[in-house]
């Protein structure tokens, strides 16, 4: 090993106080030369039958594996807990800081150099990098890659029309035959969500980090180029743990306002942003949200990938992925930083073939001038909000109107269908107690259904406020992470039915045009914000509700956050 800094961890397997450790090992079929073999490479498998979306990993093991003993390094596997958003209750954000630390504490506790993260769903990408950075060991990441596309009676299908799908069969034209087809056509084979969603945009950004080799985020599950993806990040890894290269040394400021450019060029999941944000906190980086805005404001948006557009990840892959994206954003990006192969990111965007199609447009000719994702600020959101400028209604995006209030997502599935709810296409629809704090654990329910009487009156958007998030795969007018969350006494917890809220995005305002002394008088009027005790008097959910920060820090732990660099 030739890096500075501590040493790594297979010196607990030398000399004679390793025998133990070298004995056990020798007992699960390793020889004597196996286990003297260096660097040890762990491989950190988030693979799970409770987590279709990363079925892919088994057979990706198997290639890092290769990959790693190719280049003259020992893999051993261990696995992780694994999140996935369709089938972990009441959502995987509540989990994804207790996998970050298990993630952490198995890396540091193990007799290994270094390590290749091995993810999938949204989740499972953000953790394994945030444990990853903690735990500041060598580390490379790869995705499962997207599943392929459905088919139902000659129309494709990817997951982003699963929110159309709900909607028609909720305004009954979709019948119960359809629905059950629907079922099994809609997702035909593992690997995660096939479009610009969380998981693909954060397999993106774990390339623009330094975690994942260049050009593999898009590769699709099953493919060849993604074993072979595979095989060269084993080899990499054995590379990066010889040369010490740590997560610190790659996960800087640059390299986060990088991603976050990247993240606005594509037309990225929302959710990005708080995962960006639990990282940096992890490397003692601050961003702030007037940074956010500013990084946003001067980037151009250059895909139409969907959801924000109507062309398909493989179209941007074939275009050449995050690096062709780079190549685009040019003097915008540190292009002089590492990327995980030890190449600059110049060198790399300087040997990529130019290859133009309209998934991804010129940085002359760019979709919009300004980022996809919109950060705003105003009195109902002094912390922040944000909001998918790509996937919203052009006439929506200046607007003010008329709220109409859901406390929890109870109240919400228990009204929005009421035909007698007093709501128009005009309306703002406010979803609150949705938060860090409130969820617990700040769930997907941002895009709030439209009222089945308008839907059913032919709208389709309307603006959506809450303090909640959206998944990467939905779309609309809809406003998330309004920090300070309802729980913890935001504005959010004041607004009332009928008061006006005026959202302006391009001048980055959300607000709630309420009087200040009518505000002075429902603060003094409302009872002090408890904790709810259903769900937190004890264990992990009584950890999360009382160390969780709110969206703008990434809703990571408190304690897990490293002192300010
Ligand atoms: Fe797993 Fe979308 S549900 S990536």
């Amino acid at each position: 090993m030739t890096g500075s800094g501590p040493p790594l961890g297979s010196a607990r397997l030398d000399g004679d106080a390793g025998f133990a450790a070298r004995s056990f090992l020798r007992s699960g079929g390793m020889t004597a030369d196996d286990v003297r073999r260096r660097p040890v490479i762990g491989v950190c498998t988030s693979w799970s039958e409770l987590n279709p979306c990363n079925l892919p990993l088994d057979d990706l093991t198997a290639a890092v594996k290769r990959g790693v003993q190719d280049a003259g390094g020992t893999a051993l596997v261990f696995p992780t807990i694994s999140l996935s958003e369709a089938l972990v209750e009441p959502t995987t954000m509540l989990l994804r800081n207790l996998m970050a630390m298990d993630v952490e504490e198995m890396i540091a506790a193990s007799p290994i150099d270094g390590v290749v993260l091995l993810n999938g769903c949204d989740k499972t990408v953000a953790a394994q990098m945030m444990g990853a950075v903690s735990a500041d060991r060598p580390a490379l990441s790869l995705g499962a890659g997207h599943r392929p596309s459905g088919s139902w009676r000659g129309q494709s299908l990817t997951i982003d029309d699963s929110w159309r799908i709900a909607d028609e069969r909720r305004a009954g034209g979709i019948d119960d035959a359809e629905w059950l087809e629907l079922e099994g056509e809609l997702s035909p084979g593992p690997g995660v969500c096939n479009v610009l969603g969380t998981a693909v945009t954060l397999a993106m950004v774990s390339e623009v980090l330094g975690f994942a080799l260049p050009g593999t985020a898009l590769a699709p599950a099953g493919s060849s180029s993604r074993t072979a993806g595979a095989e060269a990040t084993g080899r990499q890894a054995v590379c990066n743990a010889q040369a010490g290269r740590r997560p610190r040394d790659h996960v800087t400021r640059e390299a986060l306002f990088d991603a976050w450019r990247v993240v606005c060029a594509v037309g990225g999941s929302t959710n990005a942003v708080i995962h960006l944000q639990a990282i940096a906190g992890r490397v003692g980086v601050t961003i702030t949200t007037e940074e956010l805005r500013e990084l946003s404001e001067s980037t151009p948006t250059l895909a139409r990938v969907k959801p924000s557009g109507p062309y398909a990840v493989e179209d941007l892959h074939a275009l050449g992925g995050v690096p062709a994206v780079a190549r685009e954003l040019g003097d915008l990006l540190h292009l002089d930083r590492p990327c995980a192969s030890g190449a600059t990111w110049r060198e790399v965007v300087d040997a990529l073939p130019l290859r133009e199609g309209p998934a991804l447009h010129r940085r002359h000719d760019p979709v919009e001038p300004r980022g996809a994702i919109a950060v705003l600020h105003g009195t109902l959101a002094p912390g922040g909000a944000v909001i998918k400028r790509s996937a919203a209604s052009e006439h929506l995006l200046r607007h003010a109107g008329p709220a109409v209030v859901f406390d929890g997502v109870d109240d919400l599935h228990a009204r929005i269908d009421d035909a007698d709810l007093d709501v128009s296409a005009d309306s703002v629809l406010v979803l609150r107690d949705a938060g860090p704090v409130g969820g617990p654990g700040m769930p997907e329910v941002g895009a709030i259904p439209i009222p089945g009487k308008l839907y059913r009156a032919g709208v389709r958007d309307m603006v959506r406020i809450s303090d909640a998030r959206m998944s990467g795969t939905a779309a609309g007018t809809v406003v998330l992470h309004v920090s300070p969350e309802a729980a913890v006494d935001g504005p959010l917890a004041l607004v009332e039915d009928g008061d006006v809220i005026s959202l302006d995005v391009d001048a980055g305002h959300l607000d709630l045009l309420v009087e200040p002394e009518e505000m002075q008088r429902r603060t003094a009027a409302r009872p002090p914000a408890l904790i709810d005790d259903r769900t937190a008097t004890r264990g992990y959910r009584w950890l999360y509700v009382t160390h969780v920060m709110q969206a703008e820090k990434g809703c990571d732990f408190d304690f897990l956050q490293e002192a300010p660099r």
